[in-house]
């Protein structure tokens, strides 16, 4: 999840610092460590071939394939040891307010391809991946105000026949997105495949913020 201001919402009362020396004082302080992640971008344009598996959103930001057949593919690239994971999988019974398992469609994956979060999905730029029916993966970029083409989310189906979709995915959509200088993300720190996906692909780190919940 790309979006720098995610907090899941039983964490209000935090603060947002990009020095190691202001979060560690907050932190010896008694606030606690929410969210270490650094912010990334990619100079465009990129060059990159069309992919036939690559299935871009309809202009009125209505996914290629129904949202309940994205689950799978998306609950499993973010398991419960994930530095981004929501509670409430199938397996795991969702804890009181907080989102999780199907309700994520609702909660999640509508309102941030809706633009209701971080600004207007960029329906061409954005996809989802399908092998013989299979939703393997899908990356959403959006357009956020102040910043530009921005993932909002990329994942894929951790099974091995699916490596190496992230890096595709992610020149994919740089490739078709004219017009902007440049694609912008968040990744979690301790998220080391996806900073590795995102290094491949020519991200460099811009910055680094610790997001702090306040005694
Ligand atoms: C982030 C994510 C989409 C990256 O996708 P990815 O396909 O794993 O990333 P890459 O394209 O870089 O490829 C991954 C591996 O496949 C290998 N690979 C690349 N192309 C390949 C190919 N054609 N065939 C086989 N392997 C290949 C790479 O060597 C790489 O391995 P390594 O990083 O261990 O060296 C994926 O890790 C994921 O879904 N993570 C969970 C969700 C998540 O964290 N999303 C990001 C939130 S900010």
């Amino acid at each position: 999840m790309s979006d720098p201001a995610f907090v899941p919402p039983n964490l209000v009362g935090t603060v947002t610092v990009f020095h190691a020396e202001e979060a560690a004082a907050l932190i010896a302080t008694g606030a606690t460590l929410q969210r270490h992640a650094h912010q990334m971008r990619l100079a465009l344009p990129v060059d990159a071939p069309d992919e036939s598996e690559f299935w871009p959103f309809a202009p009125d930001a209505t996914p290629p394939v129904p949202w309940e057949r994205v689950m799978p593919s998306f609950e499993a690239a973010y398991p419960p040891e994930h530095p981004d994971h929501l509670p409430g999988g199938p397996a795991e019974p969702a804890l009181a307010g907080l989102p999780g398992g199907p309700a994520l469609i609702d909660s999640y994956l509508v309102p941030y391809t809706a633009g209701a979060k971080l600004g207007p999905l960029i329906c061409h730029a954005s996809a989802l991946a399908v092998r013989d029916g299979h939703v393997y993966g899908g990356i959403l970029v959006v357009d956020r105000p102040d910043e530009g083409a921005w993932v909002c989310d990329i994942w894929r189906d951790p099974g091995t026949a699916y490596a190496g979709t992230g890096s595709t995915l992610l020149r994919w959509s740089a490739s078709r997105l004219a017009g902007h200088d440049s694609l912008g993300l968040v990744v979690t720190v301790g998220n080391d495949a996806a900073l590795r996906a995102y290094e491949r692909t020519g991200f460099t780190i811009e910055s680094t913020a610790w997001t702090i919940r306040l005694p």
